[in-house]
C-alpha cells in the first residue's frame, strides 16, 4: 500500500510508539490520522501534530478502546470525516506485573480484547464490498514468544494477539475482504510504559544475554512502515530485536530473517 493520501486511525498515539507511527504516517503524506486515546491531553498532541503536518488533517478521539461500543464511536467518526478508512494500528498497551491482579486482568483487557475490537472493527468499516480494502497492524511484542518469570498476563496478552491476528491475516479472509493483518512484535524500546512501571527499568536491567538492550524506535518505525506497505505480507508477525534482527513469522516458523 503507498501510504501518501491515505486515512489512518492509530490506537495508544497518546504516547510512545503509537504516537511515533502516527508522525511516521504523516511524514509519508497520509491524508489524516486519528489519534486514539485515552490521555487527557490528546487534543494538544493532535494540535502539535498537527503544526509539524499542516499538509495532513490530525484528529483526536477520546475513548477506551475496551469498550466496543466506544470503539466503533471513533471508527464512525473517521469514516463520517473522510469517507472512509485505509489503515488501523492497534498500538494501545499496558504493562503489568503478576503481583497486580488487577493491571493483569486489564493488560488482556487492553492488550488482547481491545485489539479483538480493532481487528474486528477494521475488517468491517475496510472490508472491500463496503469501502476500499486496506491493511491492520497490530502491535504485539516479542513477550509473545520469550517467557518472562513475572509477565504471565502481559506475555499471554500479546501472544493471544500474534495468534489473532495469524487467524485474522489468513489467505482466506485477505481475499474476502480485502484487509491485509499483520502483527509487529518489536523488543524492549525506552518509551513512557517503560518509565511509568515502577521497578520495570531494574528488571531489564538484570535481563541477561543482551536482553535489556533496548531497540531503537527508528528500526520499530521501519518494520511498521514494511509491514503497511507490503502487499505480500499478510497474517505474519515480525520480530525485530538488537541481538537477531528482524525476522517475519508465519505459521509460527520463520520464513524470511534479516540483519538489522
Ligand atoms: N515499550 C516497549 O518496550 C514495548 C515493546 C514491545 C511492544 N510494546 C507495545 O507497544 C505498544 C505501545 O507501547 P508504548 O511503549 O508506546 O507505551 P506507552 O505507554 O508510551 O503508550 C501506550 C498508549 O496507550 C494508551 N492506552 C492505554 N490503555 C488504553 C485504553 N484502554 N484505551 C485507549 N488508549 C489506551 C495510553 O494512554 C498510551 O498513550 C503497546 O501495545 C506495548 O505493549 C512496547
Amino acid at each position: 500500500m503507498i501510504i501518501k493520501e491515505k486515512i489512518a486511525l492509530v490506537t495508544g498515539a497518546g504516547s510512545g510508539l503509537g504516537n511515533d507511527f502516527a508522525s511516521a504516517l504523516l511524514k509519508e503524506k497520509a491524508a489524516a490520522v486519528c489519534l486514539v486515546d485515552i490521555v487527557e491531553n490528546g487534543d494538544k498532541i493532535a494540535s502539535d501534530l498537527q503544526k509539524e503536518f499542516p499538509q495532513s488533517d490530525v484528529t483526536f478521539y477520546h475513548c477506551d478502546v475496551t469498550n466496543h461500543s466506544l470503539f466503533q464511536g471513533a471508527f464512525e467518526f473517521v469514516k463520517k470525516r473522510y469517507g472512509h478508512i485505509d489503515i488501523v494500528c492497534n498500538s494501545a498497551g499496558v504493562a503489568a506485573y503478576d503481583q497486580e491482579l488487577e493491571a493483569s486482568v486489564r493488560a488482556l483487557r487492553v492488550n488482547l480484547e481491545a485489539v479483538y475490537y480493532g481487528t474486528k472493527l477494521g475488517m468491517e468499516y475496510m472490508d472491500k464490498e463496503k469501502a476500499r480494502g486496506g491493511v491492520i497492524i497490530n502491535i504485539a511484542s516479542t513477550a509473545a514468544f520469550y517467557p518472562t518469570d513475572s509477565g504471565m498476563c502481559y506475555n499471554a496478552s500479546k501472544a493471544g494477539c500474534v495468534s489473532l491476528t495469524q487467524s485474522a491475516g489468513s489467505r482466506y479472509n485477505l481475499e474476502r475482504c480485502g484487509v491485509r493483518v499483520n502483527a509487529l512484535c518489536p523488543s524492549l524500546v525506552d518509551t513512557p510504559m517503560i518509565s511509568s512501571t515502577p521497578g520495570l527499568r531494574e528488571m531489564i536491567a538484570a535481563l541477561p544475554n543482551g536482553r535489556h538492550e533496548f531497540l531503537s524506535i527508528k528500526a520499530v518505525v521501519q518494520g511498521f512502515l514494511q509491514l503497511v506497505e507490503n502487499a505480500e505480507l499478510f497474517g505474519v508477525a515480525m520480530a525485530i530485536t538488537p541481538w537477531s534482527g528482524t525476522s517475519i513469522i508465519r505459521n509460527n516458523q520463520n520464513y524470511i530473517t534479516f540483519e538489522m
